[in-house]
């Protein structure tokens, strides 16, 4: 694969814990991991997304670190990692980690240190201060739990400073040595293997007093050096920015090419469940147009769910009113700025809108992101607590526990789910993989579509205009190619009419069946689109015309 792989790469998430069970202990480890390599590339994945790894008290699913240079004891062994890495590069698999530098576990030992030691080196690895209302600009983020970004310390006779959870004290980025600390994790990862990081909440690693301490300028600088350290030392490797912002906050963090290979576009998604309830396409347009360049060798990650809420910061108070109204009806679905719940629950479990929606990630600009269980249609359970209903166990088979682990039920870390709609008896890999007709096999032929056509993954996205704004219709050009894409948003049957004129002589070929269509002419170009219909047609030029 070339160096630009993460251009053209299909990334699948997912959480050891939740994947599969090798010894029972009803929690998922990475062996369990390693005998499912095989299914995912089967899929078409290129990237494995895995959660972090390291040993960590759970209370943040492992987003509260005790150890950076350890894995997990209910996940494995630093061995069994360097297993994973060696079989799935065996395969032409690559693994990215999540690599959470803002804050870390109130049990690391750098905190406990810190905070009953005010001379010790790693008192000031913390941001303490004894008024409570400094940084006021800067918002709380998960407002369901927290009241202030201070907790009051006894030992340390002060309050530190958390973007997330109290028990999660961010680090403090001025200090040169916490800037060191983070490369050091970094080097003895990709030294073991690793592809790469997400880098978790990037935007809040700095503070400064009258700004909102987010995207700070000393944030991107730190940041680039990151990029330098990994560039200047290895080859390959990638840095996906979780940065959930507006598009023109995103654009910094490529830099100039030397920040993050990718971001993921956080805006465009809750956008697309809107235009498709709207029956309106202006909240995709709109968003894409407001979408800053990027260096060409970046690219942005899209998705549509991942293993937080689906979140609703990036919308305006309308936008996200809107959004509960359609999405959340049931107060439990709602989760801080957010919806908890799956992809195929979200869409009433109708596969059009299923397929819709799946296409339209293929087709629009970045590199896609498919979260665990997602391409079979697992459903949630949104009574578990926090985001624990969208983080189930995958379910591969109708044997117990959904065939992901032989333990007593009771002693899954989580319960796998038995509504009847999503019952494992129903939605499980191996039944889907025996239909020919099931989610599992359309999204499998959707992505060896997507690899054929590279313009897919590269191409420079035009919206065209049509009569209709029930549909939405754009081309891609990607070194003299063209393809267009027609997505019908509407419960309805919709006629369209679109402006091909620049394309007159073309004909466009349906490639999924290759089917050719009457060649464009100067009038309008008509088409009939069932209801969540899509097109997507490689334009062939007629050499006659040319
Ligand atoms: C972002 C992660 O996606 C989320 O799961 C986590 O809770 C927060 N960072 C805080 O670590």
């Amino acid at each position: 694969m070339s160096e630009l792989w993460y251009k053209d790469a299909v990334f699948y998430e997912l959480n050891i814990r939740a994947f599969m069970d090798s010894n029972n202990d009803g929690h998922g480890d990475i062996k369990g991991l390693i005998s499912k390599l095989d299914y995912l590339k089967d899929l078409g994945i290129d990237c494995i997304w895995l959660l972090p790894i390291y040993p960590s008290p759970g209370r943040d699913d492992g987003y509260d670190i005790k150890d950076f240079y350890n894995i997990n004891p209910d996940y494995g062994t630093l061995d069994d990692f360097k297993e994973l890495i060696k079989q799935a590069h065996d395969r032409d698999l690559r693994v990215i980690a999540d690599l959470v530098l803002n804050h870390i576990s109130d049990e690391h030992p750098w905190f406990i240190e810190g905070r009953s030691n005010p001379d010790s080196p790693y008192h000031d690895y913390f941001v303490w201060s004894d008024d409570p209302a400094k940084y006021p600009e800067a918002r709380i983020i998960f407002i369901d739990t927290e009241i202030s970004n201070w907790t009051w310390c006894n030992q340390a006779g002060k309050y530190y400073w958390h973007r997330f959870f109290s028990h999660q004290p961010d680090l403090n980025f001025h200090n040169k040595e916490v800037q060191n600390e983070i490369k050091n994790v970094i080097k003895f990862w990709l030294d073991l293997g690793l592809d790469g990081f997400r880098a978790d909440a990037v935007p809040y690693l700095f503070e400064r007093e009258g700004t909102n301490c987010e995207n700070l300028p000393e944030t991107h600088v730190y940041l680039k050096e990151l990029r330098k350290f990994i560039d200047e030392n290895y080859e390959d490797k990638i840095l996906l920015a979780e940065a959930n912002q507006w598009p023109e906050d995103l654009g910094p963090y490529f830099g100039n090419g030397d920040e993050f290979h990718m971001a993921f576009h956080f805006p465009l998604m809750p956008r697309m469940f809107m235009a498709i309830k709207r029956e309106n396409n202006s909240a995709i347009i709109d968003i894409i147009k407001r979408t800053p360049e990027i260096p060409a060798n970046c690219q942005w990650t899209t998705f549509l769910r991942n293993h937080d809420e689906l979140t609703l910061e990036m919308c305006t108070d309308e936008e996200r009113d809107y959004m509960y109204n359609e999405y959340a009806r049931d107060r439990q679905m709602k989760l801080n700025l957010g919806i908890r719940r799956r992809l195929v629950p979200l869409l009433d479990r109708d596969f059009r809108k299923i397929e819709l929606m799946y296409a339209m990630l293929l087709a629009l600009p970045g590199s896609p992101i498919i979260y665990y269980g997602d391409e079979i249609g697992m459903g949630d359970n949104i009574y578990l607590g926090d985001r624990a209903g969208v983080r189930t166990p995958m379910q591969w088979n109708e044997d117990r526990n959904a065939g992901f682990s032989k333990c007593k039920p009771s002693k899954l870390y989580a319960p796998v789910i038995t509504d009847p709609d999503y019952n494992y008896n129903a939605v499980n890999v191996e039944s889907q993989q025996n239909l020919p007709s099931s989610m599992f096999n359309w999204l499998k032929d959707m992505i060896v579509i997507r690899k054929k056509y590279k313009i897919l993954s590269r191409g420079d996205l035009n919206f065209l205009h049509s009569n209709n704004r029930r549909v939405l219709s754009f081309y891609l050009e990607y070194e003299n190619e063209y393809m267009l894409c027609v997505f019908n948003l509407a419960a309805t049957d919709q006629p369209v009419k679109i402006d091909l004129k620049q394309f007159q002589g073309y004909k466009p070929l349906e490639i999924f069946g290759q089917t050719e269509l009457p060649k464009i002419g100067k009038s309008a170009y008509f088409l009939m689109l069932a209801r969540y219909g899509y097109y997507v047609f490689y334009l062939i030029k007629n050499k006659a015309e040319t």
